[in-house]
């Protein structure tokens, strides 16, 4: 049976972990050659080793999204080592560092913004010219619903997750004419180390759990797949009349 994406090649950032993990495993298994790219480099490489001993194509490299220089040896090696590049997904992300307005620092508001939105720039800047070149391409861009509704203490990551919903429409306009589609996602809370470990974090770990999941119009959070399964639809041409969307797979968290 054909893969829904059979012969394209992906890049994955944030690929040691959580929906980055799950994206990889899925794209790998509908038919796509994956580099994994990301910071933490002994769970990337078994990510994609994993996917290597299911009989999947991968490679793994180690990658700061937040280095334009190492976006250049990244997108280079993914033409060498598999020949073309159809597919970025920037899911390299960190939701830490959450502070009110009235605590927050210069320092941690930069970080945020520097690894969710300048690291999907740079991300976007760099396979641009290869996909353009090519007059093909799917770049998805991890947003969230904290891109689309605020939530007390998280000014950071939602400033963060707003840019990175408007530089995909930006693009997208950019891009469309080129053959290239630009489209953002926007998980509701998902079942992640990111969010997992925020909750361990709190003062009461099952109250902001249930608080979170009381927010869910379905009563509960999303597990990896069903984000992994609309970015497999995004990077495949099922979607291919879709540039610029907003894909909300958030269980009604902001249908209220
Ligand atoms: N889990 C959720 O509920 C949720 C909801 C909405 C949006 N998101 C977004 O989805 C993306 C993935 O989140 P996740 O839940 O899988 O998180 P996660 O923490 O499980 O994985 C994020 C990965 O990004 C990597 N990373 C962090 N900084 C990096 C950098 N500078 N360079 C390269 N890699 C780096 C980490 O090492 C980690 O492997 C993030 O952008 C996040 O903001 C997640």
């Amino acid at each position: 049976m054909a893969g829904r994406v059979d012969g394209k090649v992906a890049v994955v950032t944030g690929g040691a972990s959580g929906l980055g993990a799950e994206s990889a495993r899925r794209l790998a298994r509908e038919g796509a050659a994956v580099v994994v790219t990301d910071l933490a480099e002994e769970a990337g490489r078994a990510v994609a080793d994993e996917i290597v001993a299911a009989g999947g194509r991968a490679a793994f490299m180690a990658q700061d999204v937040t280095e334009e220089a190492r976006w250049t040896e990244v997108v280079d090696t993914t033409l060498q080592r598999f020949g073309r590049l159809d597919v970025l997904v920037n899911s390299a992300g960190i939701g830490e560092g959450g502070q009110p307005i009235l605590e927050a620092t210069l320092d941690a508001w930069r970080r945020t913004i520097g690894i969710n939105l300048e690291g999907t720039f740079l991300g976007v800047k760099a396979v641009a010219p290869t996909m353009a070149a090519a007059g093909r391409g799917s770049i998805i861009n991890l947003s969230s619903i904290l891109g689309k509704v605020g939530m007390p203490g998280t000014a950071a990551y939602c400033a963060s997750k707003g840019g990175v919903l408007m530089l995909t429409k930006a693009v997208a306009l950019e891009l469309a004419p080129l053959g290239v589609r630009v489209n953002s996602v926007h998980p509701g809370f998902i079942e992640t180390p990111m969010v997992l470990n925020t909750f361990r974090r709190s003062e009461n770990e099952n109250e902001m759990r249930d608080n979170i999941v009381s927010r869910h119009a379905m009563g509960r959070l999303g597990v990896p797949r069903e984000i992994a399964d609309a970015i497999v639809f995004l990077a495949s041409d099922e979607s291919s009349f879709m540039t610029g969307a907003e894909m909300v797979v958030d269980g009604g968290y902001t249908a209220a």
